[in-house]
């Protein structure tokens, strides 16, 4: 029932003509808990905590230039806020507590008010205690569409997660000093868009734009779409220049999106989306195909470009960031408002990792810039453990080893003792949180921030 019932208000937003989908007034959300069934029946239904009752929250869709206004209502057992994942938004609506608001207390709401600068494929979710949050269903994908989009047949998103859960249906309890210290909490029960393998009806040949968000708290997906073939054309939001095959596999960190427009080349009777895991593939997502496309569409698309801010390589301010901690890091000490804390003592506050030998959000940010001014930073990965270090506010692009420049992103994974740089101009001014999106690390104290002055 409940797939039926998703699939259902899926198709109708997407019958929407565009110019009603923009938003004026403000939309409600507002985050409360409900029942749903995440399990497969017979097994009983699961309290989840949604958006506007549905897990995830409604899609959210408007077209580039034009602002969003939500209004949150907090209904939770919790204080919570709302972090639009990806946008380079006024930073008083940037979501995170302590840092750019105040919490939404409990029985009060919050009204968000923003431009949207940039088109593409984006997430919101909340960004008050997320670990348990964000796994209890608080998110939903944010979708901002190109002025000119480009020509599909269907445009699918498909918000990937793996929750752990109980088979009582109840969502595992978040008391686990070992997803802190170790790789984060890793789900038992694969799902996208809040479903086991839902299924989204093709015809062959046709062209779709698949949007992949991950809305994993630790997960590192690698996600293959046999029976596709076409591009990524682009990453975490931002158009590729030059759009890239897609790939058998796709690496998908928490909170990175992928956007794909690809051809159903398959004549089997279904195509899937597939998760590689050690003993296998695992189908998350099926897409039954019928009959024959009669529309044939065809050629590399390049979408059309969001604002360029240009990163000054060589004049660039530069940090590094040394990430240490977690179980076999060897992590003997680390700084905590100033004072100095052996491990043993960290543990017991929780606190499993540093950056730059402090746990925790700091007092002074890792970089405090000027408007316009480019920087850098090296990043060393010094423990066991992959890490998919998110900054806020700004798109980075990675350098690579020949000194050019990657693809813009806002997420980047970092594999265990590996050492990487990023570099981006400090275009958006304000107060900017850089953390680990695992959210146990999070949590654990791996974030810091960075300010730009205007
Ligand atoms: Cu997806 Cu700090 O956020
Ligand atoms: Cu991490």
């Amino acid at each position: 029932m409940q797939r039926r019932q998703f699939l259902g208000s899926l198709a109708a937003a997407s019958l929407f003509p565009r110019s009603a989908v923009a938003q004026t007034a403000p939309k409600r959300l507002i985050a409360a808990t409900h029942r749903q069934q995440i399990l497969p029946a017979p097994y009983p239904d699961t309290e989840m905590w949604g958006f506007e009752g549905t897990f995830p929250g409604p899609m959210l869709r408007a077209r580039q230039g034009d602002r969003l206004k939500a209004s949150v209502e907090n209904a939770l057992p919790q204080p919570t806020a709302v972090h639009w994942h990806g946008l380079r938004l006024d930073n008083a609506m940037d979501g995170v507590p302590g840092l750019t608001q105040a919490p939404i207390a409990v029985g009060q709401s919050f009204d968000y008010d923003f431009a949207l600068p940039d088109a593409g494929t984006y997430w919101y979710h909340s960004h008050a205690k997320s670990m348990e949050q964000v796994e209890r269903g608080l998110y939903g994908p944010l979708i901002i569409d190109e002025t000119d989009a480009p020509d599909v047949d269907q445009d699918i998103t498909l918000v990937v997660d793996d929750i752990r859960i109980e088979q009582d249906g109840t969502v595992a309890s978040f008391d686990n000093f070992h997803d802190l210290s170790h790789a984060g909490r890793i789900g038992n029960l694969w799902l996208a868009n809040g479903q086991i393998d839902p299924a989204y009806p093709l015809k062959r040949g046709d062209r779709v734009r698949i949007r992949l968000i991950s809305a994993a708290n630790a997960r590192v997906f690698t996600l293959g779409m046999p029976g596709f073939a076409g591009w990524i054309v682009a990453l975490d939001g931002m158009p590729l220049k030059d759009p890239q095959p897609m790939p058998e596999e796709i690496v998908l960190a928490p909170a990175q999106r992928v956007d794909l427009i690809v051809d159903v080349t398959s004549d089997e009777d279904e195509a899937f989306l597939i998760t590689y895991e050690r003993d296998g593939g695992y189908a998350i997502a099926h897409f039954p195909l019928s009959g024959a496309t009669t529309s044939a569409r065809s050629g590399k698309v390049v979408l059309p470009p969001n604002p360029d801010f240009p990163i000054d390589l060589a004049n660039a301010r530069t940090a590094t960031l040394l990430v240490e901690g977690g179980a076999m890091g060897g992590m003997r000490a680390a700084r905590v408002d100033g004072e100095e804390l052996d491990a043993r003592t960290l543990a017991g506050r929780g606190l499993f990792w540093a950056l730059n030998g402090i746990a925790g959000r700091p007092k002074n940010p890792l970089l405090d810039l000027s408007l316009g001014e480019s920087a850098r930073i090296g990043m060393a990965n010094n423990t066991a453990f992959p890490h998919a270090m998110h900054l806020h506010g700004m798109h980075f692009a990675e350098v690579l080893p020949d000194g050019s420049l990657g693809p813009l992103r806002d997420t980047l994974l970092l594999d265990p003792q590996e050492t990487r740089e990023i570099a981006f101009q400090a275009h958006n001014p304000g107060d900017w949180l850089f953390h680990c999106h695992m959210l146990a690390h999070h949590q654990g104290g791996m974030g810091t921030w960075i300010r730009v002055s205007a």
